[in-house]
C-alpha cells in the first residue's frame, strides 16, 4: 500500500516548516519545503543578474536550473545549486524581498510543482508550502492549514533573522512579511489559500511543540479510523 502524504500549507511565519520537519521525524516520513526551491530559483536569479520584471528570464532560467534537495542531520532540507550548498543564501532579506515575484509566475511555478509531484508519487513525504493541499498534492491524506497574527509572525521571523545576525527591525519585517501574505494570496495561480478539506491550526497563542503534537495526533487518529 501507497505510504501517506501530508501537506502543511499556510503564511508565512506561522511554524509550518519547524512543524513539518519535526511531524516527519515522528511519524517516520520525508520532509519536503517546497518554499526552498522557489527561495533557490531567486537567489540563482539574483546571482545571475536577471531582470525581475521580465517573467520570461526567470522562466527560462526555471527551465534549467538544477535544484537538488537532501536531508540534513537534523531533518531539515540542505538547499544545493549546480552542487553547491545554498541553504543559508536563500534565506537572506534579499531573497526574501523577490521570491513572491518568482513564485507569481505560472511557467516558473509549473516546472517547480512537477518536481514536487514526482518526489511525492510513492507517499512518505509531509511537505509544505502554498499550495500544497489545493495544487501539489491534492489528494494528500491529510492536509492541514497553519495560521497565526501578522504581529506574532513578524516577532518569530525577526528572531530567526536576528539570530542569524541579520541587520534588520522588526518594523521591517512585518511589512516584508505583509507584502509576501498580499502577493502569494493575491495571485491568479495556485494562490495561498486553505484546502476546503484542510484542518485549520492557529498558532498564535501555541509553542511550536503544541503544533507538533497537534498535527502528530490528528494525523495518527485518522491513520487508526482507516485500518
Ligand atoms: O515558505 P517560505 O516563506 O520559505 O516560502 C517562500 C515563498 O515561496 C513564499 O513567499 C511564496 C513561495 N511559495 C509558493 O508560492 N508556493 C509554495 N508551495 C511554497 C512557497
Amino acid at each position: 500500500m501507497k505510504d501517506i502524504n501530508v501537506a502543511v500549507d499556510g503564511p508565512a511565519g506561522a511554524g509550518k516548516s519547524t512543524a513539518a520537519r519535526e511531524v516527519a521525524s515522528r511519524l517516520n516520513l520525508k520532509y519536503l519545503d517546497t518554499g526552498a526551491m522557489y527561495r533557490a530559483l531567486t537567489w540563482k536569479a539574483i546571482i545571475e543578474n536577471i531582470d525581475f520584471q521580465n517573467p520570461e528570464e526567470i522562466i527560462n532560467l526555471a527551465a534549467v536550473i538544477n535544484i537538488d534537495i537532501k536531508n540534513g542531520s537534523d531533518g531539515s532540507n540542505l538547499v544545493y545549486i549546480d552542487g553547491i550548498d545554498v541553504t543559508q543564501e536563500i534565506r537572506t532579506p534579499a531573497v526574501n524581498g523577490k521570491v513572491s515575484i518568482v513564485s507569481k509566475i505560472p511557467e516558473a511555478r509549473g516546472k517547480l510543482v512537477a518536481r514536487q509531484q514526482k518526489i511525492a508519487e510513492d507517499g512518505g513525504f509531509i511537505m509544505d508550502g502554498r499550495d500544497i493541499g489545493t495544487n501539489v498534492l491534492p489528494g494528500a491524506d491529510f492536509k492541514f492549514f497553519l495560521t497565526a497574527s501578522l504581529e506574532v509572525r513578524a516577532q518569530r521571523r525577526y528572531m530567526e533573522l536576528k539570530e542569524k545576525g541579520c541587520n534588520i527591525t522588526l518594523e521591517d519585517v512585518k511589512k516584508e512579511i505583509s507584502m509576501r501574505d498580499k502577493i502569494d494570496k493575491g495571485r491568479e495561480v495556485a494562490p495561498l489559500i486553505a484546502a476546503k478539506d484542510a484542518d485549520l491550526i492557529d498558532t498564535t497563542h501555541m509553542n511550536i511543540e503544541d503544533v507538533i503534537q497537534e498535527i502528530v495526533r490528528k494525523v495518527n487518529k485518522l491513520k487508526a479510523g482507516r485500518t
